[in-house]
């Protein structure tokens, strides 16, 4: 079982649009998701309770319980963990990226939005994990993806991919409990989480 952390300390930036389309995408491919939201806040748990579909697993959990249900993750044969975490909450991230074999960092576009992922980078470091920072929301059109990629450079990010273009269709699919690859199979936006899967399937790879 491979595990993904999924953190930032802003609120806001898509951690959980992230999670629970990853984990849609990931089981569309015939594997096996469980997704562990250690968010307070349970939004990845109230997502699967407006879904049809049984799967993913989605269990809310304390951080503190974190390495007792990814045990529990691996005994059942799951191929992939996700785990949402909760903002402003640097413990429970790091608990989050030390339990991870790699960690994603979403993030608008805005420069403070951009300066706020320094926490988020040091929490990667001090866990000594390799991290990736996924743009999200951004503009359809216009400079501001190229933009929001130099300053993420800058202050020491990697990027994973091109990103994820604010669209309704992350909306509809999180009211429906769907992922945008089940909402609108051929969409742009299911062409963007499939793409991030893939590079983080392949940077898993390399990791291993
Ligand atoms: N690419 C996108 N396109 C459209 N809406 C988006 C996109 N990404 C996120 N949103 C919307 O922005 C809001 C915040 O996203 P989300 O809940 O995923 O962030 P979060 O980081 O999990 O927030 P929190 O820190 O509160 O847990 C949600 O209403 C979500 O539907
Ligand atoms: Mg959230």
């Amino acid at each position: 079982m491979q595990t993904v952390a999924i953190i930032s300390q802003k609120g806001g930036a898509g951690k959980t649009t992230l999670a629970v389309n990853l984990a849609a995408a990931a089981e569309k491919k015939g594997k096996s998701v469980l997704l562990l939201d250690l968010d307070p806040q349970a939004s990845a748990a109230g997502w699967k309770d407006s879904r049809i579909a049984e799967t993913p697993v989605v269990v809310a959990a304390p951080a503190s319980r974190l390495s007792q249900f990814l045990e529990t993750g691996r005994e059942s044969g799951a191929d992939f963990a996700i785990i949402d975490t909760a903002p402003h909450s640097e413990n429970a991230a790091l608990e989050a990226a030390r339990a991870a074999d790699l960690v994603l960092i979403p993030c608008r576009a805005g420069i403070l939005d951009i300066r706020a992922i320094q926490s988020s980078l040091n929490i990667c470091r001090l866990a000594g994990k390799q991290a990736f920072v996924v743009l999200n929301a951004l503009p359809a059109q216009g400079s501001m993806a190229e933009e929001a990629a130099a300053a993420i450079h800058q202050i020491g990010g990697q990027m994973i991919g091109a990103g994820i273009v604010q669209r309704i269709a992350f909306n509809h699919a999180m009211t429906a409990g769907q992922g945008v690859v089940e909402y609108e199979p051929a969409g742009k936006a299911a062409a963007e989480i499939e793409a991030i899967l893939n590079n983080v399937t392949k940077a898993l790879r390399k990791a291993r």
